[in-house]
């Protein structure tokens, strides 16, 4: 098999352009350095630490039982050991960023592509793009809870469709995975917690989406998300909250056609509106907003 490359963004003129790559490779865990290790390893316990009463019980109860640990980068084969009896998800291992419909396609066959290579150490507290603390440390734990686990493969079949559709239909159904699999808060008895990858491996916006007064924080309603624009570049102006992941699978079981429809005839919304018809938990106070366009 050939040597996996690094894929990452080229910076340009016209700002980062992100770079593709389709190929599956074995995870070239011997060509770690120690520095590697450690950058896992500080990470690891860093985001640990801040998300205990942070983060969802389902996303840490899940993170246990994949018997991850901050001694050393995981072996995706051992984890999968774990994670494969338990949902029937595998870890595949990729060199970075897929084209969508490949990425949907591993997705509706439980399938979680984990980028192979990590940050570099002056990159700790912000990069750009998903590496392997990002894929690893904030989306596979939740692969083992049981309707996370259907969530995501439904969402991957929805892509596929989506992507048959039209660009306008896929540019609705990403929000949708932003607002909930990358960037989602969850309301529980103790109050709100994280369970958005996005959040859960970044330490500035762990602290950020829970405690901060300047973002929204809303509940879910579906298409309401599908209308809502995101920030791909600093901290979200809103996030949107579920009550459980029963409920968000339920809200996605109904056909989107119709949707898309809908959608199709009407403007999105900016990421930081709030609207009439919203069940705010808290209305943010917008500062620190960035006044550009968002995505
Ligand atoms: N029900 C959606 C459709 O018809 C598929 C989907 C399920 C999308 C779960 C996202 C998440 O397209
Ligand atoms: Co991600």
């Amino acid at each position: 098999m050939n040597q996996p490359r690094r894929v990452e963004h080229q910076q340009t003129d016209k700002g980062h352009v992100p770079v593709y790559t389709t190929a599956v490779v074995e995870q070239p865990w011997d060509q770690y350095r120690a520095e590697d290790h450690a950058t896992w390893g500080t990470l690891y316990q860093r985001q640990r630490q801040l998300l205990l009463g942070r983060a969802s019980d389902e996303f840490l109860k899940a993170q246990d039982e994949m018997g991850m640990t901050p001694d050393a980068i995981p072996r995706f084969a051992e984890l999968n050991q774990v994670l494969e009896p338990a949902t029937g998800w595998t870890l595949i291992c990729v060199e970075g960023l897929l084209p969508e419909l490949d990425f949907f396609d591993h997705l509706a066959n439980r399938r979680f592509p984990v980028t192979w290579w990590i940050r570099r150490p002056d990159q700790i507290d912000y990069i750009a793009e998903p590496d392997l603390f990002h894929d690893l440390f904030g989306h596979v734990p939740l692969l083992m809870n049981p309707v996370f686990a259907d969530y995501m493969e439904a969402y991957g079949k929805g892509g596929v469709k989506a992507h048959g559709i039209g660009p306008e239909a896929l540019v609705n159904l990403s929000r949708l995975y932003w607002y909930t699999v990358e960037f989602g808060l969850i309301n529980t008895p103790q109050g709100l917690r994280i369970y958005g990858s996005g959040i859960v491996s970044s330490k500035g916006e762990s602290l950020y989406a829970l405690e901060s007064p300047a973002p929204n924080r809303i509940g879910f309603e579906l298409e309401r998300v599908m209308r809502t624009r995101y920030r791909i570049d600093t901290y979200q102006k809103t996030y949107f909250v579920i009550d459980s992941f029963e409920q968000l699978i339920q809200a996605t079981y109904p056909d989107f056609t119709p949707i898309y429809q809908r959608l199709a005839q009407v403007e999105a919304h900016p990421a930081g509106r709030v609207l009439a018809s919203d069940r705010v938990h808290t209305r943010g106070t917008g500062e620190g907003w960035a006044t550009d366009a968002d995505a």
